[in-house]
């Protein structure tokens, strides 16, 4: 049956390949069969320190990243979170049933709130979980695609649901979080123990950045010793982590590719990658340097009118249970 699923991603980096072997290609996949609403969460990305041209730049960035990759506009609607005053109104609201205590426990909220003690933590940073809880409920979305990181906000987006539900009668639907159990998790190329990620530059693979940028990177991948091109993760990280990823990029599986790169040195082996990385994203690598600037905001404007209308649902029932309308 179709399902109605909702995600959001913030517009605080540009694509790598972490990202997209994570939630993105799930995403593209979540399309054919269902009602899919993806969000830019930049609203989100206002809750710790931020250049607003910067934020400018990094949505337009990751709007065509999106759709290069294969985010189909006929088939998801691609909007803006604060093109839809619905979801921080939303938000409003369930702030008011959800507790401080309860925000404060968020493990989100403790990392950032002690990274940003300096610079002085604004609510937003509190609140985000809210935000997020609203983002979803808002649009009776069933299922929730997010990586492992945000398990505990869905779990309180549930709880929230739930107990708005038991005071105002049911309202909301109760989404399943949808956290993939494959290992896709992509390992930095500098610290194969450390997730890829964009506060480790050296050893993130951002998809469409320039090819020579993109070879440095592979080829100075930290490797383990031993020469051997063998699926070991806990004694051979690095060379495990590359393996993985030219699993991903050329579908085959792991024994086929220790046995095709048998007495191959390391070397070789990342050239290969390399050529493989190139070859995956040729397509998409193109399709966004022809992206026009009037044909995306286009797709932003029915991805906003998608969004409200699909969220006008639940807010007028919300505003009447509440008390707000005379
Ligand atoms: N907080 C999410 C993240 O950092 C992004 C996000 C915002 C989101 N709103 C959402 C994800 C709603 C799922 C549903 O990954």
């Amino acid at each position: 049956m179709k399902k109605r699923v909702l995600t959001g991603i913030k517009p605080t980096g540009r694509v790598h390949l972490g990202n997209y072997l994570g939630m993105i290609r799930q995403v593209i996949d979540l399309q054919e069969k269902n009602e899919v609403f993806l969000m830019i969460a930049n609203l989100h990305a206002q809750t710790v320190p931020y250049d607003p041209k910067e934020l400018q730049e990094l949505t337009y960035d990751l709007v065509t990243s999106l759709l290069a990759l294969g985010i189909d506009p006929k088939k998801t609607s691609l909007f803006l979170q604060s093109d839809n005053p619905w979801h921080p109104y939303l938000s409003w609201i369930l702030g008011c049933f959800t507790y401080v205590g309860e925000l404060q426990r968020m493990h989100e909220f403790k990392e950032q709130s002690e990274k940003y003690k300096k610079e002085g933590v604004g609510s937003g940073i509190l609140m985000y979980p809210v935000l997020m809880a609203a983002d979803i409920l808002l649009y009776n979305a069933d299922l929730v695609p997010v990586g492992e990181d945000q398990r505990q906000h869905l779990e309180l987006t549930r709880e929230i649901a739930r107990r708005f539900n038991s005071r105002f009668g049911k309202i909301f639907k109760i989404p399943e979080a949808l956290i993939s159990q494959e290992t896709y998790k992509i390992m930095s190329l500098s610290n194969p123990l450390k997730k890829m990620s964009k506060s480790m530059p050296e050893g993130c693979l951002e998809i469409f950045a320039p090819e020579k940028e993109i070879e440095e990177k592979i080829m100075k991948a930290v490797t383990d010793s031993g020469r051997e091109i063998r699926y070991d993760p806990e004694n051979k990280p690095g060379i495990s982590n590359l393996m993985i990823i030219y699993k991903y990029l050329t579908n085959k599986p792991l024994p086929e590719i220790e046995e095709e790169f048998r007495d191959i040195s390391y070397a070789d082996f990342k050239r290969e990658v390399y050529k493989k990385f190139l070859e995956h994203f040729a397509l998409a690598r193109k399709k966004k340097s022809k992206l026009k600037k009037k044909e995306v905001l286009e797709i932003l404007e029915k991805g906003k009118e998608k969004s409200i209308k699909a969220s006008e649902e639940i807010i007028k029932k919300v505003i009447k249970v509440t008390g707000l309308k005379i």
